[in-house]
């Protein structure tokens, strides 16, 4: 066995599994899969600072990529196998204004901005080191189910690299068109399922179980060892310091529990002396993490969360066919399938959860963006649930907090139209059957005749 094995995180299972084995859950006892690693047989480097040397060999495209040039904290795969885009050139905003408006003391409050990567969003962390996955053990064809940033960045590796083909299940709800346009265009074979994302999950699961497709969505633990070093570069932007608070949206909660494993990683190996607190934002209408955190007290437990209450739970979702529903259609999930792993997250970084109303998501997307950082609704989430935790005195002024701007503004400019556009018909058609009933951020254009003195009057010039 190599350095690196797959291994149940369920602490009564832990059984072990070659990295070559294509495995998306236990195959004794179902739970989920951490890819872990024998740290005395990887040159870990002594202290996080090393990294930077990696700055002065960027001609080489694994030391250039934000995900690989961190390799030695994710060594599953050897520079030859690595599949690269070069993702992850991201960087940590200081974002004086929105600390203000939060009532945030100014260099306090930080964003960091994820839509920067080749597909425009957080995605590519983590699908470049599935493709790298899939590359190793000679995948021909992959597969993921997506509300659309995942499909759209399955799509680019498997266009850009040629290594192999891939298919892509959509619901045939919300899926913003800025995502299904790339998946599109990069050549993906896309199947739009009659149902939501969690259905498109759940066959698409079920299809790569049975045939030779590799499952690239993120119960597939590769995918979460690329997301880690997003944490990696927040900590870089930062030099090499510890914030108080990670703030990040949560949808299927691979990036959650990426998260916390990175912490966990880094504190155990000695590279940073405490972890942050971490709060994940669901969506009203996709809020089943809060749910059971908050209303249900559900824990980790050492790894053994009460089963019952969650199969009990869903067992009633299928019942009444209940349906996630929100505006921010990247998060519009209502059975999180990391939720094991981001119970851990929550416990390792003293983390907790809250909902926000599609009102507040819109709202405080617009307020990002008019910082000039545009995102899509879900990371909307990430501001609401920061003026939410100041209100609640959970947050202090002085934190240090960092907000995972998950996805890019032009993924979904319907919305962002709808919502600054003034236009009625916009509004009731896509904003007023989510409850959004005010848009007190837009920006809307103003219409004028092409005349000079019009134009001056409306500029307050004339
Ligand atoms: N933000 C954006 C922009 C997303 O696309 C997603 C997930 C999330 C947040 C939630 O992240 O699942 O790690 O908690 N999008 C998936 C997709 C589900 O199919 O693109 P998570």
């Amino acid at each position: 066995m190599s350095v690196a094995f797959q291994q149940c995180i369920h602490p009564d299972c832990a059984a072990t599994y070659d990295v070559g084995q294509i495995l998306t859950a236990c195959p004794k006892c179902g739970s989920l899969l951490d890819v872990t690693y024998d740290w005395n047989a990887v040159p870990v480097p002594k202290s996080l600072s090393e990294f930077e040397r990696r700055w002065t060999t960027r001609l080489n495209p694994v030391d250039y990529s934000g995900v690989w040039r961190f390799r030695e904290l994710l060594p599953f795969a050897t520079d030859e196998q690595i599949v690269t885009i070069g993702e992850g050139q991201t960087i940590l905003q200081k974002n004086d204004k929105l600390a203000r408006q939060c009532d945030m003391k100014v260099g306090h409050l930080f964003l960091q901005y994820e839509g920067m990567n080749p597909s425009g969003s957080f995605k590519d962390n983590g699908m470049t080191a599935a493709s790298t996955h899939a590359r190793m053990v000679g995948a021909k064809m992959t597969a993921c189910a997506s509300t659309g940033n995942t499909s759209a960045s399955l799509a680019i590796y498997a266009g850009v690299t040629g290594h192999f083909q891939c298919i892509v299940f959509v619901g045939s709800g919300k899926i913003a068109f800025g995502k299904l346009s790339q998946a599109l265009d990069y050549g993906a074979k896309t199947i739009q399922i009659r149902g939501d994302f969690d259905d498109a999950l759940a066959r698409v699961r079920d299809i790569c179980a049975k045939h030779p497709i590799y499952l690239c969505n993120s119960v597939n633990p590769f995918r979460l060892e690329g997301q880690k070093t997003i944490m990696l570069r927040v900590l870089e932007g930062l030099g090499w310091q510890v914030p108080d608070w990670i703030v990040v949206p949560g949808g299927n909660l691979g990036n959650s529990s990426s998260f916390g494993k990175a912490f966990m990683e880094l504190k155990a190996l000695g590279l940073i002396d405490r972890v942050p607190r971490l709060a994940i934002i669901n969506a009203s209408g996709a809020d089943t993490l809060d749910e059971f955190v908050n209303d249900g007290k559900l824990v980790w437990n050492g790894g053994r969360p009460n089963a019952d209450q969650i199969c009990g739970r869903y067992t009633t979702m299928d019942r009444d066919n209940e349906r996630a529903s929100t505006l921010a259609s990247a998060i519009e999930i209502n059975r999180p399938v990391n939720l094991e792993k981001a119970l851990r997250a929550l416990s390792v970084c003293n983390g907790i959860v809250r909902k926000v109303s599609d009102q507040e998501i819109i709202d405080s997307r617009a307020r990002i963006a008019a910082t000039g950082f545009g995102c899509e609704p879900a990371s909307g989430a990430t501001i609401a649930g920061v003026l939410r935790l100041r209100k609640e005195g959970v947050i202090h002024a002085d934190d240090r907090v960092v907000c995972i701007l998950t996805g890019h503004q032009l993924k979904d400019p319907d919305l962002t139209m709808a919502y600054h556009s003034g236009d009625p018909q916009l509004m009731s058609k896509k904003l007023t059957p989510a409850g959004v009933t005010s848009t007190p951020f837009a920006n809307p254009p103003v219409v004028v005749d092409n005349d000079e003195v019009a134009i001056l009057k409306a500029l307050g010039l004339a």
